[in-house]
């Protein structure tokens, strides 16, 4: 979605933000600008298409200043296109503005503006506020920075909806503000420079301390000092913060696309994401979790609440927490709770798992549960996103930046985190014999190297994907668990190869669905609850009798001549079968998405971090 990218300093910031913007471009975008400070004027330089696009266009050469702004544009408002590209002037060219997020009551601010005598070239919703700024900063009748920065307060203060936004001023050849309400913004320090975005991958080969603005904070920045203050102008000091993180692994090192690398990380990730907790003969460590014993054993109910392939990782959670822990566990949509009227109290934990930990319904949802007063715990890949900074605890995935837009590590790890929370609630209220969870610690132990056996089959799936890539419809079917990792393998094959494919629990298909499959229809039969295993193959063969072509992904010994092809994995306890059936679903899905030719880490319509609800 959206990315913005800001730099003060002593350098030319043209290459720096440019290079910046690329550094987004995984987060999926369909326009990018520049907006320059140079000899009292703003040169802007935008253009419809990727980066490279806006790159050709830009002269370095005749670009020599060194304050600027950038953004990459994942439209809302107004179609792709140069004139609804980010950064967007005032009418008088006096301030130039990028924005992250979506003004609700634009209409409202642009008729006021209109009457006001102020002209409009785009259809976005952004328009406005450069040129609020400019009616408040003209209200004024002084030029001074703090007039530049009562005017950005005042523009915000009537702005409804969500923003980032970083602001120059053609009179202000020092400075920049930023200023953010529910889009997250990024301050990075240097020597006597600074850098800002909305994503730490776009500025972390510059710097490592950062600033993470809050809620409706201002940020006032020159070269060599930087001013916070709050809604009301009011100043205060605030905390550099220093972050641990492998620019490297930003890198495809060698992978022919990022999905591969980060499919082909999972055992690596996984290990870093249990290994320091996980001891034998011990109690499972989570001592970065404050709750207390006694809360944690009189937790009535759970709720695990996300979105997309992260709620398909918490469904997964829900199926072991309920076995393993005895606790009623709702999965929810984070857009449907966020409107919801979940019944809360100070015994329910709400889990708010998500990769990026910057997904606007998930944020959103994390508050209603603090209202509501819910215990509030995030897991998240990233370190200091903001849905770790808002929620009571916080947990992480160690799987290392994610940067295609489909998500495999993350999920895998969250899997494995989730596991491992189950397990030591389980152990803190004694519902399971200490026997059985060694047992299921030595299994999630052994996992990773289970899943490196199934990556040196990715053979196999490449061939199954030639056979299959020109499909147009496909079936996921699976009990239990394995609907859940249905669901997933769905999601990922729709979204990098644009094949429509529909997940069912596999007894569900006779109640209607089972009246699309054709001669030749491709099913995916995922199998590995041995006590579901007749039942889901009965539902195998009805589709099979109707014509399917069955490919099945299976732990057990299945007859070979019912099915089109038999993928065996791994063994392993039944609860944590996800971590490996996963993993063949996602290779197909690759290499459906490479034999159409498609941009797998860059999927159309996507973005990585969606910011807006
Ligand atoms: C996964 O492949 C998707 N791109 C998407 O469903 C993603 O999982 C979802 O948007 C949630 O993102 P988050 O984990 O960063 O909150």
């Amino acid at each position: 979605m959206c990315g913005i990218v800001g730099y003060i300093g002593e350098k030319r910031c043209t290459p720096i933000l440019l290079h910046g913007l690329k550094n987004l471009e995984y987060r999926g975008y369909d326009s990018a600008g520049i907006a320059i400070l140079e000899n009292h004027s703003i040169q802007i330089q935008k253009e419809k298409g990727r980066v490279a696009n806006l790159e050709s266009l830009v002269n370095p050469l005749c670009l020599q200043g060194t304050v600027g702004i950038a953004h990459t544009r994942w439209a809302t408002h107004g179609k792709p296109s140069h004139v609804n590209s980010h950064p967007h002037l005032d009418s008088d060219s006096c301030f130039a503005v990028v924005h992250n997020g979506i003004i609700e009551n634009y209409k409202v601010l642009r008729e006021f503006l209109e009457e006001e005598g102020y002209t409009f070239s785009s259809k976005t919703d952004t328009e406005v506020i450069p040129n609020l700024i400019h009616y408040y900063y003209t209200l004024q009748k002084e030029t001074s920075i703090s007039a530049f920065l009562q005017a950005v307060s005042s523009t915000c203060q009537r702005l409804e909806g969500s923003y980032a936004i970083l602001a120059i001023g053609k009179d202000f050849p020092g400075i920049e503000i930023a200023v953010k309400k529910d889009s997250p913004l990024v301050i990075g320090k240097g020597n006597k420079e600074f850098y800002i975005a909305s994503d730490m991958p776009a500025i972390l080969e510059y710097t490592r301390d950062f600033y993470f603005l809050e809620e409706n904070e201002m940020a006032l920045i020159e070269k060599e000092r930087i001013a916070f203050f709050d809604a009301n102008l009011k100043k205060h000091e605030k905390l550099l913060t220093s972050i641990p993180f492998d620019a490297l692994s930003s890198t495809k090192r060698g992978y022919e696309d990022f999905m591969l690398k980060e499919i082909y990380e999972q055992p690596e990730a996984i290990r870093r994401t249990i290994a320091n907790r996980i001891q034998f003969g011990k109690p499972i460590d989570f001592s970065d979790i404050s709750f207390s014993k006694k809360e944690l054993t009189h937790l009535h109910q759970i709720y695990i609440v996300a979105c997309g392939t992260a709620m398909h990782a918490g469904f997964v959670g829900k199926q072991i927490i309920e076995k393993l822990c005895h606790i009623p566990t709702h999965v929810e949509i984070a857009s449907e709770f966020r409107y919801g009227s979940p019944f809360l109290s100070s015994h329910t934990l709400c889990i708010f798992v998500s990769q990026s930990g910057e997904t606007a319904d998930t944020i959103a949802g994390l508050r209603l549960a603090k209202e509501k007063g819910a215990k509030t715990l995030a897991i998240s890949n990233v370190i200091g996103s903001s849905i770790t900074r808002e929620a009571d605890q916080s947990i992480y995935t160690y799987a290392g930046p994610e940067i295609a837009v489909a998500s495999t590590k993350a999920y895998t790890c969250q899997i494995a985190l989730l596991c491992l929370f189950a397990l030591y609630l389980s152990e803190l209220r004694k519902t399971e014999k200490v026997e059985q969870i060694e047992d299921l610690k030595r299994e999630l132990f052994e996992l990773p190297e289970k899943l490196e056996e199934i990556l040196q089959k990715h053979e196999l799936l490449q061939n199954i994907a030639n056979q299959v890539y020109q499909e147009t419809d496909m079936f996921f079917l699976g009990r239990g668990i394995d609907y859940y990792v249905a669901l997933e393998g769905s999601l990922k094959l729709k979204e990098i190869s644009y094949l429509h494919s529909e997940a069912y629990p596999a007894g569900e298909l006779k109640h209607g669905p089972i009246a699309l499959i054709e001669e030749g229809t491709i099913v995916i039969g995922i199998l590995t609850q041995d006590a579901l295993l007749s039942k889901t193959i009965s539902n195998l063969q009805e589709v099979i009798t109707r014509g399917a072509k069955v490919i099945a992904i299976t732990m057990a010994e299945l007859p070979q001549d019912l099915f089109e092809f038999v993928f065996k994995i791994p063994t392993t306890n039944s609860y944590f079968s996800p971590l490996l059936s996963i993993v063949p679903l996602q290779l197909l899905s690759y290499y459906v998405a490479k034999e159409k030719n498609l941009d797998v880490d860059k999927p159309r319509n996507l973005a990585k971090s969606v910011t807006v609800e």
